[in-house]
Protein backbone atom coordinates (compact mmCIF):
# COMPACT_ATOMS: atom_id res chain seq x y z
CA UNK A 1 0.00 0.00 0.00
CA UNK A 2 1.18 3.34 -1.08
CA UNK A 3 0.11 7.03 0.42
CA UNK A 4 0.78 10.44 -0.64
CA UNK A 5 0.63 13.36 1.41
CA UNK A 6 0.91 16.85 -0.01
CA UNK A 7 2.44 19.40 1.72
CA UNK A 8 4.98 18.60 4.20
CA UNK A 9 3.96 21.84 6.58
CA UNK A 10 3.03 20.91 9.83
CA UNK A 11 0.07 19.03 9.49
CA UNK A 12 1.44 16.56 6.10
CA UNK A 13 4.54 16.19 8.24
CA UNK A 14 2.97 14.93 11.43
CA UNK A 15 0.31 12.98 8.95
CA UNK A 16 2.95 11.17 7.54
CA UNK A 17 4.92 10.58 10.93
CA UNK A 18 1.65 8.74 12.50
CA UNK A 19 0.85 6.97 9.01
CA UNK A 20 4.46 5.58 9.16
CA UNK A 21 4.36 4.83 13.09
CA UNK A 22 1.03 2.58 12.17
CA UNK A 23 3.11 0.23 10.27
CA UNK A 24 -0.05 -0.13 7.66
CA UNK A 25 1.49 1.01 4.24
CA UNK A 26 4.39 0.10 2.47
CA UNK A 27 5.52 3.45 1.29
CA UNK A 28 4.66 7.29 1.92
CA UNK A 29 5.51 9.81 -0.44
CA UNK A 30 5.88 13.13 0.71
CA UNK A 31 5.50 16.15 -2.28
CA UNK A 32 5.74 19.86 -1.15
CA UNK A 33 6.50 22.84 -3.34
CA UNK A 34 9.07 24.23 -1.09
CA UNK A 35 12.36 22.84 -2.63
CA UNK A 36 14.03 20.50 0.02
CA UNK A 37 11.11 20.59 2.82
CA UNK A 38 9.94 17.49 1.85
CA UNK A 39 13.00 15.55 0.99
CA UNK A 40 14.33 16.67 4.37
CA UNK A 41 10.70 15.75 6.56
CA UNK A 42 11.14 12.70 5.45
CA UNK A 43 14.63 11.65 5.30
CA UNK A 44 14.42 13.10 9.26
CA UNK A 45 11.20 10.83 9.70
CA UNK A 46 12.48 7.87 8.13
CA UNK A 47 15.81 8.19 10.50
CA UNK A 48 13.02 7.98 13.26
CA UNK A 49 11.84 3.71 11.83
CA UNK A 50 15.04 2.19 13.65
CA UNK A 51 13.89 3.77 16.99
CA UNK A 52 10.14 3.33 16.83
CA UNK A 53 10.24 0.44 15.37
CA UNK A 54 8.10 0.69 11.98
CA UNK A 55 9.24 -0.44 8.33
CA UNK A 56 7.25 1.83 6.37
CA UNK A 57 9.46 3.58 3.60
CA UNK A 58 9.55 7.54 3.65
CA UNK A 59 10.73 9.82 0.63
CA UNK A 60 9.84 13.44 0.00
CA UNK A 61 9.52 14.95 -3.41
CA UNK A 62 9.98 18.96 -4.08
CA UNK A 63 6.86 19.11 -6.88
CA UNK A 64 7.72 15.99 -8.44
CA UNK A 65 4.44 14.16 -8.52
CA UNK A 66 5.67 11.19 -10.86
CA UNK A 67 6.78 9.81 -7.02
CA UNK A 68 3.41 9.52 -6.14
CA UNK A 69 2.38 7.34 -8.80
CA UNK A 70 -0.22 4.36 -8.26
CA UNK A 71 -0.74 5.93 -4.32
CA UNK A 72 -3.64 3.93 -2.85
CA UNK A 73 -5.17 7.10 -0.89
CA UNK A 74 -3.67 10.87 -1.19
CA UNK A 75 -3.86 13.13 1.26
CA UNK A 76 -4.00 16.91 0.33
CA UNK A 77 -2.35 19.49 3.15
CA UNK A 78 -0.80 21.93 1.26
CA UNK A 79 -2.06 25.62 1.32
CA UNK A 80 -1.40 28.53 4.16
CA UNK A 81 -3.05 27.99 7.58
CA UNK A 82 -5.28 30.22 9.31
CA UNK A 83 -3.07 33.00 11.26
CA UNK A 84 -4.43 35.58 13.80
CA UNK A 85 -7.45 37.79 12.87
CA UNK A 86 -7.89 35.44 9.16
CA UNK A 87 -11.11 32.95 8.73
CA UNK A 88 -11.05 30.03 7.34
CA UNK A 89 -13.18 31.86 4.56
CA UNK A 90 -10.19 34.56 3.99
CA UNK A 91 -8.05 31.41 2.62
CA UNK A 92 -10.30 30.39 -0.05
CA UNK A 93 -8.54 31.95 -3.08
CA UNK A 94 -4.92 31.07 -2.49
CA UNK A 95 -5.92 27.66 -1.18
CA UNK A 96 -8.53 26.70 -4.06
CA UNK A 97 -6.08 27.49 -6.33
CA UNK A 98 -3.82 24.93 -4.81
CA UNK A 99 -5.74 22.51 -4.38
CA UNK A 100 -7.24 22.27 -7.87
CA UNK A 101 -3.31 22.01 -9.09
CA UNK A 102 -2.54 19.65 -6.34
CA UNK A 103 -5.73 17.28 -7.48
CA UNK A 104 -4.90 17.37 -11.24
CA UNK A 105 -1.64 16.51 -10.15
CA UNK A 106 -2.48 13.75 -8.18
CA UNK A 107 -5.59 11.95 -10.61
CA UNK A 108 -2.46 12.03 -13.27
CA UNK A 109 -0.40 10.20 -11.19
CA UNK A 110 -3.09 8.20 -8.82
CA UNK A 111 -6.12 7.64 -10.79
CA UNK A 112 -7.29 4.88 -8.65
CA UNK A 113 -6.99 6.79 -5.48
CA UNK A 114 -9.03 8.06 -1.95
CA UNK A 115 -8.53 11.64 -1.81
CA UNK A 116 -8.62 13.24 1.68
CA UNK A 117 -8.60 17.04 1.52
CA UNK A 118 -7.93 18.75 4.80
CA UNK A 119 -7.07 22.41 3.71
CA UNK A 120 -9.16 24.84 4.51
CA UNK A 121 -11.91 26.05 4.09
CA UNK A 122 -12.41 22.50 4.35
CA UNK A 123 -15.59 21.83 2.89
CA UNK A 124 -15.11 24.23 0.51
CA UNK A 125 -11.72 22.75 -0.28
CA UNK A 126 -13.28 18.81 -0.88
CA UNK A 127 -15.75 20.35 -3.04
CA UNK A 128 -12.96 21.82 -5.14
CA UNK A 129 -10.94 18.99 -5.16
CA UNK A 130 -14.51 16.88 -6.13
CA UNK A 131 -15.17 18.83 -8.86
CA UNK A 132 -11.35 19.19 -10.26
CA UNK A 133 -10.81 15.34 -9.60
CA UNK A 134 -14.02 13.91 -11.81
CA UNK A 135 -14.04 11.39 -9.51
CA UNK A 136 -16.91 9.49 -8.12
CA UNK A 137 -18.34 11.20 -4.54
CA UNK A 138 -17.23 8.00 -2.63
CA UNK A 139 -13.69 9.08 -3.22
CA UNK A 140 -13.44 12.78 -2.35
CA UNK A 141 -13.90 12.70 1.20
CA UNK A 142 -12.47 15.97 3.87
CA UNK A 143 -11.25 15.43 6.86
CA UNK A 144 -12.49 17.97 9.53
CA UNK A 145 -15.30 16.02 11.86
CA UNK A 146 -12.57 13.59 13.74
CA UNK A 147 -10.92 16.84 14.21
CA UNK A 148 -13.64 18.72 15.76
CA UNK A 149 -15.37 15.42 17.69
CA UNK A 150 -11.67 15.04 18.75
CA UNK A 151 -12.06 18.47 20.85
CA UNK A 152 -15.21 17.74 22.24
CA UNK A 153 -14.18 14.71 23.71
CA UNK A 154 -10.78 15.52 24.91
CA UNK A 155 -12.83 18.53 26.72
CA UNK A 156 -15.21 15.96 28.40
CA UNK A 157 -12.62 13.98 29.05
CA UNK A 158 -11.04 16.78 30.67
CA UNK A 159 -14.36 17.79 32.90
CA UNK A 160 -15.62 14.64 33.24
CA UNK A 161 -11.78 13.06 34.76
CA UNK A 162 -12.34 10.03 32.75
CA UNK A 163 -10.42 8.37 29.83
CA UNK A 164 -11.06 10.12 26.54
CA UNK A 165 -11.73 6.55 25.04
CA UNK A 166 -14.66 6.02 26.89
CA UNK A 167 -16.17 8.95 24.91
CA UNK A 168 -18.17 8.33 22.23
CA UNK A 169 -19.33 11.45 20.15
CA UNK A 170 -21.32 12.79 17.03
CA UNK A 171 -20.68 15.94 15.40
CA UNK A 172 -22.01 17.17 12.05
CA UNK A 173 -21.90 20.03 9.67
CA UNK A 174 -19.16 22.43 8.48
CA UNK A 175 -15.73 22.90 9.71
CA UNK A 176 -16.49 26.31 11.68
CA UNK A 177 -18.37 28.17 14.18
CA UNK A 178 -21.42 26.68 13.11
CA UNK A 179 -20.45 23.13 13.54
CA UNK A 180 -23.01 21.03 14.84
CA UNK A 181 -22.18 18.68 18.12
CA UNK A 182 -24.71 16.74 19.04
CA UNK A 183 -25.12 15.63 23.11
CA UNK A 184 -28.11 13.27 22.34
CA UNK A 185 -25.54 11.40 20.37
CA UNK A 186 -22.53 11.53 23.01
CA UNK A 187 -22.12 8.84 25.73
CA UNK A 188 -19.83 8.16 28.02
CA UNK A 189 -19.13 4.07 28.08
CA UNK A 190 -22.79 3.81 26.76
CA UNK A 191 -24.00 6.42 29.57
CA UNK A 192 -25.71 9.21 27.85
CA UNK A 193 -23.53 12.33 28.88
CA UNK A 194 -26.51 14.19 30.21
CA UNK A 195 -26.71 12.10 32.59
CA UNK A 196 -23.21 12.73 33.83
CA UNK A 197 -22.89 16.66 33.52
CA UNK A 198 -24.98 19.48 34.07
CA UNK A 199 -26.74 21.35 30.81
CA UNK A 200 -24.25 24.88 31.43
CA UNK A 201 -21.13 22.66 31.37
CA UNK A 202 -22.23 20.82 28.22
CA UNK A 203 -22.81 24.08 26.57
CA UNK A 204 -19.33 26.08 27.68
CA UNK A 205 -17.58 22.65 26.26
CA UNK A 206 -19.91 23.03 23.13
CA UNK A 207 -19.12 26.66 22.47
CA UNK A 208 -15.28 26.17 23.23
CA UNK A 209 -15.65 22.72 20.71
CA UNK A 210 -16.96 25.56 17.78
CA UNK A 211 -14.06 27.74 18.46
CA UNK A 212 -11.38 25.49 18.83
CA UNK A 213 -9.74 25.48 16.34
CA UNK A 214 -9.23 29.28 16.79
CA UNK A 215 -8.18 28.88 20.16
CA UNK A 216 -5.30 27.18 19.50
CA UNK A 217 -4.25 29.46 16.24
CA UNK A 218 -4.48 32.78 18.99
CA UNK A 219 -2.32 30.63 21.56
CA UNK A 220 0.33 29.86 18.59
CA UNK A 221 -0.17 32.05 16.02
CA UNK A 222 -0.64 29.40 13.24
CA UNK A 223 -3.55 26.54 13.50
CA UNK A 224 -3.33 23.50 14.77
CA UNK A 225 -1.52 20.02 13.59
CA UNK A 226 -1.21 17.65 16.25
CA UNK A 227 -4.74 16.63 16.47
CA UNK A 228 -5.13 17.26 12.59
CA UNK A 229 -2.38 14.77 11.35
CA UNK A 230 -3.21 12.40 13.82
CA UNK A 231 -7.46 12.99 12.76
CA UNK A 232 -6.46 12.58 8.91
CA UNK A 233 -3.93 9.37 9.66
CA UNK A 234 -6.92 7.94 11.53
CA UNK A 235 -9.12 7.59 8.19
CA UNK A 236 -6.43 6.75 5.97
CA UNK A 237 -5.65 3.92 8.42
CA UNK A 238 -9.62 3.09 7.94
CA UNK A 239 -9.26 2.73 3.99
CA UNK A 240 -6.08 0.86 3.68
CA UNK A 241 -7.23 -1.40 6.57
CA UNK A 242 -10.58 -1.60 5.48
CA UNK A 243 -11.70 -1.19 9.10
CA UNK A 244 -15.56 0.32 7.84
CA UNK A 245 -14.98 2.73 10.94
CA UNK A 246 -18.12 5.08 11.34
CA UNK A 247 -16.67 8.73 11.25
CA UNK A 248 -18.17 12.31 10.79
CA UNK A 249 -15.84 12.90 7.50
CA UNK A 250 -17.13 16.06 4.97
CA UNK A 251 -18.63 14.03 1.57
CA UNK A 252 -21.08 15.14 -1.54
CA UNK A 253 -24.46 15.13 -0.06
CA UNK A 254 -27.26 13.99 -2.24
CA UNK A 255 -30.23 14.16 -0.71
CA UNK A 256 -29.08 12.85 2.71
CA UNK A 257 -30.32 15.22 5.84
CA UNK A 258 -32.22 17.18 2.83
CA UNK A 259 -28.99 18.58 1.33
CA UNK A 260 -28.14 18.12 -2.11
CA UNK A 261 -24.76 19.19 -3.68
CA UNK A 262 -23.84 20.61 -0.56
CA UNK A 263 -20.13 19.44 0.94
CA UNK A 264 -20.22 19.04 4.88
CA UNK A 265 -19.68 16.57 7.85
CA UNK A 266 -22.07 13.52 8.26
CA UNK A 267 -21.17 10.28 10.06
CA UNK A 268 -19.96 7.55 7.13
CA UNK A 269 -18.68 4.07 6.66
CA UNK A 270 -15.27 4.18 5.81
CA UNK A 271 -13.05 1.15 4.19
CA UNK A 272 -11.45 0.05 1.05
CA UNK A 273 -13.47 2.20 -1.43
CA UNK A 274 -13.68 5.36 0.55
CA UNK A 275 -17.18 6.39 1.92
CA UNK A 276 -18.71 2.98 1.76
CA UNK A 277 -21.98 4.35 3.43
CA UNK A 278 -23.81 7.89 4.82
CA UNK A 279 -25.37 6.90 8.17
CA UNK A 280 -28.53 8.92 8.75
CA UNK A 281 -29.43 9.38 11.99
CA UNK A 282 -32.78 10.92 13.20
CA UNK A 283 -32.04 14.68 14.12
CA UNK A 284 -34.50 16.75 16.09
CA UNK A 285 -36.08 20.11 14.85
CA UNK A 286 -33.86 22.05 16.31
CA UNK A 287 -30.77 19.91 15.23
CA UNK A 288 -31.86 20.07 11.74
CA UNK A 289 -32.14 23.94 12.05
CA UNK A 290 -28.43 23.75 13.01
CA UNK A 291 -27.65 21.33 10.56
CA UNK A 292 -29.27 23.72 7.61
CA UNK A 293 -27.84 26.76 8.89
CA UNK A 294 -24.05 25.30 9.01
CA UNK A 295 -24.83 24.11 5.19
CA UNK A 296 -25.94 27.38 4.83
CA UNK A 297 -22.68 29.01 5.53
CA UNK A 298 -20.88 26.87 3.73
CA UNK A 299 -22.96 27.21 0.65
CA UNK A 300 -21.92 30.89 0.54
CA UNK A 301 -18.48 30.20 0.49
CA UNK A 302 -19.46 27.51 -2.54
CA UNK A 303 -20.83 30.55 -4.05
CA UNK A 304 -17.89 32.62 -3.16
CA UNK A 305 -15.62 30.52 -4.77
CA UNK A 306 -17.68 29.66 -8.01
CA UNK A 307 -17.84 33.62 -8.41
CA UNK A 308 -14.03 33.42 -8.62
CA UNK A 309 -14.10 30.77 -11.35
CA UNK A 310 -11.19 29.47 -10.40
CA UNK A 311 -12.40 25.87 -10.94
P1 LIG B 1 1.91 24.73 6.71
O1 LIG B 1 2.15 26.10 6.21
O2 LIG B 1 2.73 24.24 7.84
O3 LIG B 1 2.07 23.70 5.50
C1 LIG B 1 1.50 23.89 4.26
C2 LIG B 1 2.49 23.40 3.24
O4 LIG B 1 1.87 23.41 1.95
C3 LIG B 1 3.75 24.26 3.15
O5 LIG B 1 4.90 23.49 3.41
C4 LIG B 1 3.73 24.79 1.72
O6 LIG B 1 5.02 24.93 1.15
C5 LIG B 1 2.90 23.71 1.04
N1 LIG B 1 2.36 24.15 -0.24
C6 LIG B 1 1.83 25.34 -0.59
N2 LIG B 1 1.47 25.34 -1.88
C7 LIG B 1 1.74 24.10 -2.36
C8 LIG B 1 1.58 23.47 -3.62
N3 LIG B 1 1.04 24.14 -4.66
N4 LIG B 1 1.99 22.21 -3.75
C9 LIG B 1 2.54 21.54 -2.72
N5 LIG B 1 2.72 22.08 -1.51
C10 LIG B 1 2.33 23.35 -1.31
O7 LIG B 1 0.36 24.62 7.06
P2 LIG B 1 -0.35 23.52 7.97
O8 LIG B 1 -0.39 23.99 9.36
O9 LIG B 1 0.26 22.20 7.66
O10 LIG B 1 -1.84 23.56 7.40
C11 LIG B 1 -2.12 23.09 6.10
C12 LIG B 1 -3.57 23.35 5.72
O11 LIG B 1 -4.43 22.55 6.52
C13 LIG B 1 -4.03 24.78 5.90
O12 LIG B 1 -4.91 25.14 4.86
C14 LIG B 1 -4.80 24.74 7.22
O13 LIG B 1 -5.73 25.77 7.36
C15 LIG B 1 -5.44 23.38 7.10
N6 LIG B 1 -5.90 22.78 8.35
C16 LIG B 1 -7.08 22.10 8.30
C17 LIG B 1 -7.57 21.44 9.39
C18 LIG B 1 -8.83 20.66 9.29
O14 LIG B 1 -9.39 20.28 10.30
N7 LIG B 1 -9.32 20.37 8.10
C19 LIG B 1 -6.85 21.50 10.68
C20 LIG B 1 -5.59 22.18 10.62
C21 LIG B 1 -5.14 22.82 9.47
C1 LIG C 1 -8.40 23.87 13.02
O1 LIG C 1 -9.56 23.60 13.28
C2 LIG C 1 -7.70 25.86 11.78
O2 LIG C 1 -9.09 24.26 10.79
C3 LIG C 1 -8.07 24.45 11.67
O3 LIG C 1 -7.46 23.72 13.82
Amino acid sequence: MKVSVIGAGNVGATCAQVVAQKNIVNEVVLVDIKEGLSEGKSLDLWQTAPVNYYDTRLTGSTNDYSKTEGSDVVVITSGVPRKPGMSRDDLISINAGIVKSVTENVVKFSPGAKIIIVSNPLDVMTYAAYVTSRKPKNEVMGMAGILDTARYRAFLAEALDVSPRDIQALLMGGHGDTMVPLPRYTTVAGIPVTELIGSEKLDAIIERTKKGGGELVNLMGTSAWYAPGSAAAQMVEAIVMDQKRIFPCCIKLEGEYGLNDMFVGVPVKLGKNGVEKVIEVSLNESEKEMLNSSANAVKKVMEVLDGMKIL
